[in-house]
């Protein structure tokens, strides 16, 4: 997509053909900072720190961290700690495991000469897929705006309510969230979105605002406990959230607070769509609200904001009592039954064990 009118990725391999290129997610809204990772260690901080964060790139970012391991070692035992070491960085994004798991089938048999090669090959097409799969989600998304526009009297907008950021920062390129929403804004339907601005780290005030910013698309951030509201005010038409895990029952796993949307989107009729990317689809959990893990982060995460200050400097500021317990849930399940359908990069289907199996029956064979 393009940051002030340039081209840009989320995450790039550097002209030295080695070393990767990542958008430093914590400095925006206010700079545009990159940084280049050149180790295994660097890439794993860079996940566990949400330098870089989003399921999809979460993935791509792990694929290159095995790559750089294996520069620096190739044997069996530096494989394994690497994966090893990527996996722990963030416990409830399926697509880390997914894109290690590709990234080591690459390797595993090949001798030590050829495993890093192979895996930048791997992790280069993980990117490429990705941005091939979010193009179809967008595709395949759009005549759902569309037929919204349809509806309306001239000069009235499309309303999209979206939660966290799940644009082109969370993915490689396009986003699967906003897919649909820079498609339809691309082709001239007038399309509006509402981003939640997601506490406690602001993905949509931060990133989802940003990156519409960014690509022209007009949008409005609102405090996270406003949709309801809007909802009952006919001011949003449908929501579209990403998702970082969808067990092979429908429940989908996204942003902490995505559930409270469903439950308002559903008292209010509002159709409540997710934009789900193939590897975010984990046939190996029966049962998403049951059984997906959900990280708990930081408790300074919630207890404190960070911002810019009037004199510009960026500054955080302590918004809890000093000794007032705090808990970080990352994440919330939504049950299946609260989801109007899954955009998928293979059409547009229900969030259920039968559609999911039947449109991905590659995957759901595999799953052990
Ligand atoms: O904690 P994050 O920022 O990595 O979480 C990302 C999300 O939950 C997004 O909403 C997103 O939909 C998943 S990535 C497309």
């Amino acid at each position: 997509m393009k940051v002030d009118g340039k081209a840009m990725r989320s995450i790039w391999l550097e002209p030295d053909g080695w070393s990767i290129g990542v958008i430093n997610q914590t400095a925006l809204p206010h700079r545009l900072v990159t940084a280049r990772l050149t180790t295994l260690d660097e890439a794993a901080h860079a996940i566990r720190a949400m330098l870089i964060r989003g399921a999809p790139l979460i993935g791509a970012t792990a694929a290159y961290g095995m790559c750089l391991a294996l520069r620096a070692d190739a044997s069996d035992e530096a494989l394994d700690r690497a994966y090893a070491i990527l996996l722990a960085t963030r416990p409830t994004a399926i697509n880390l495991r997914w894109a290690l798991d590709e990234t080591l089938a690459a390797v595993r048999n090949r001798p030590r000469s050829e495993r890093a090669a192979a895996a930048y090959r791997r992790a280069g097409e993980i990117c490429e897929q990705d941005v091939a799969i979010n193009t179809a989600i967008g595709r395949n998304g759009l005549p759902l705006i569309e037929a919204i526009a349809q509806r309306k009297k001239p000069g009235e907008r499309v309303n999209v309510l979206t939660h966290c950021n799940a644009g082109w920062l969370a993915a490689v390129d396009v986003g699967t969230a906003t897919a649909p929403i820079y498609l339809a804004h691309d082709n001239g339907i007038a399309v509006h979105v509402f981003a939640d601005e997601t506490r406690p780290r602001n993905q949509g005030a931060s990133l989802t605002a940003w990156e519409l910013g960014q690509h022209g698309v007009p949008h409005t951030v609102i405090a996270d406990n406003t949709g309801g509201h809007l909802m009952q005010h006919g001011l949003v038409d449908i929501v579209i959230v990403g998702t970082d895990r969808v067990a092979a029952n429908g429940d989908v796993c996204n942003k902490i607070g995505t559930y409270l949307k469903a439950l308002a989107a559903r008292d209010n009729s509002i159709p409540f769509y997710v934009a789900l990317p193939s590897p975010t689809i984990d046939f190996t959990v029966a049962n998403g609200v049951a059984d997906i893990p959900i990280e708990e982060r930081d408790a300074d995460e919630v207890a404190t904001m960070t911002g810019r200050a009037v004199d510009g400097r960026i500054e955080t500021v302590r918004i809890v009592p000093e000794h007032s317990p705090v808990a970080n849930y990352a994440f919330d399940v939504t049950p299946a039954r609260l989801v109007t359908g899954l955009i998928t990069e293979r059409g547009i289907i229900a969030a259920s064990r039968t559609a999911l199996a039947g449109a991905f029956p590659d995957r759901a064979g595999t799953a052990q």
